[in-house]
């Protein structure tokens, strides 16, 4: 079973949900000595399973794929309606119209699985809760190794006690979305190299170190802790391998975006990205409905996708080290201390 614990270089690149991920950004990774993972939320899953096999076509090294654990929680129409009626102005400018309601879809958690089953890749992660016992029971008896995403140290142990094979350890300064286990969970906020050191104690799990890595002095802090990896997703946004908007890369390096923040305004679930006028203005209005609030503003996104003021700009603390160069010269910059 994959354990992160070989790896010719001691890099794991994230797994980037919603276009960014692509299968040459995962393939790149592996190639360069790391480890690649590719985001399967979003994707139907014959779409999963066409990528896996392209990831499989353009290296021979391990990589990984990641899922969202679904979970359903009470919608109250009310409150959904209050956030609708405060998008509505945004939406009309933008000529799209806003769906009444949303129905829960489990972004087709089972087929899933049942694709990863098949096409085997060497690990895979779970983000935003665990799967259930089956579950890793039948990766496990496919040769896949499982993964989970934790925040907390009560999370890994959760964890650790329905036993996976390995963790990544999410602290406060990840960019993207915070991988808490139930939707409406507050952020423990617990700095990367703490949560890292106290999950290790915890789980006594290979442990990859994740959140906030802005160049080799971060791996080897992580490192240092005794995580297996060091994990990177926004050092990867503008490499040319990626699926990254161009508004989103070009935010990345533009002097007017100054900080990060944890906003529920896009999705409803908690995630990190740069601080724009969308933020600004729905984060403190927007309710704990995923993934019922990221279908709702989806039609924003996708008619507002060049302008970085309305878009979701996922990124971690350390996005000013972000550059444009192929994702193997990240991955080697980074083990290079
Ligand atoms: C654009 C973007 C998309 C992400 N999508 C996922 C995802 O699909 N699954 C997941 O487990 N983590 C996802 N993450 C979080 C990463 O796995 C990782 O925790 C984070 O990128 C590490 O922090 P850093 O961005 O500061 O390097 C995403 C991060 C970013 C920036």
């Amino acid at each position: 079973m994959h354990r992160f614990d070989d790896l010719s270089l001691p890099i794991v690149g994230a797994p980037m949900a919603g276009g960014v991920s692509t299968p040459s950004l995962t393939a790149a990774v592996s190639n360069a000595g790391g480890f690649g993972f590719y985001g399967g939320a979003y994707l139907a899953p014959d779409a999963l399973r066409s990528a896996v096999r392209e990831i499989a076509g353009l290296t021979d090294a391990p990589f990984g794929v990641n899922l969202f654990v679904p979970e359903r929680v009470d919608v109250d129409a009310d409150e959904f309606a209050a956030y609708r009626d405060r998008l509505a102005p945004l939406a009309a400018r933008l000529g799209v119209e806003l769906p009444a309601t949303v129905p829960f879809t489990d972004d087709a958690f089972d087929a899933k699985v049942d694709v990863l089953v098949d096409e085997r890749p060497a690990v895979a992660s779970f983000t935003f809760g665990l799967p259930s016992g089956a579950v890793i029971d039948r990766l496990r008896a496919a040769d896949i190794a499982v993964s989970a995403t934790v925040t907390s140290v009560d999370e890994a142990r959760a964890a650790a006690d329905l036993g996976v094979d390995s963790l990544c350890a999410q602290g406060v300064s990840a960019g993207g979305h915070r991988a808490m286990f139930a939707i409406a969970d507050s952020d423990p906020e617990i700095d990367t190299l703490d949560l890292v050191r106290s999950v290790i104690a915890a789980s006594g799990l290979p442990t990859v170190g994740a959140g906030g890595v802005a160049g080799p002095d971060d791996v080897r802090a992580i490192l240092d802790t005794g995580a297996v990896a060091a994990q990177v997703g926004t050092l990867l946004l503008r490499t040319p391998e990626a699926g990254t908007r161009t508004a989103h890369r070009g935010a990345l390096a533009d002097p007017q975006f100054t900080t990060t923040v944890t906003t529920r305004a896009y999705s409803g679930r908690l995630a990190r990205g740069l601080v724009n006028d969308f933020i600004r203005a729905n984060s403190d209005h927007a309710p704990s409905y995923y993934p019922q609030v990221n279908t709702l503003t989806g039609g924003i996104r996708k008619a507002a996708s060049d302008d970085p003021q309305v878009i979701n700009l996922w990124a971690g603390a350390g996005f000013r080290a972000a550059r444009a160069v192929p994702a193997g010269d990240v991955v080697r910059d980074l083990a290079g201390f």
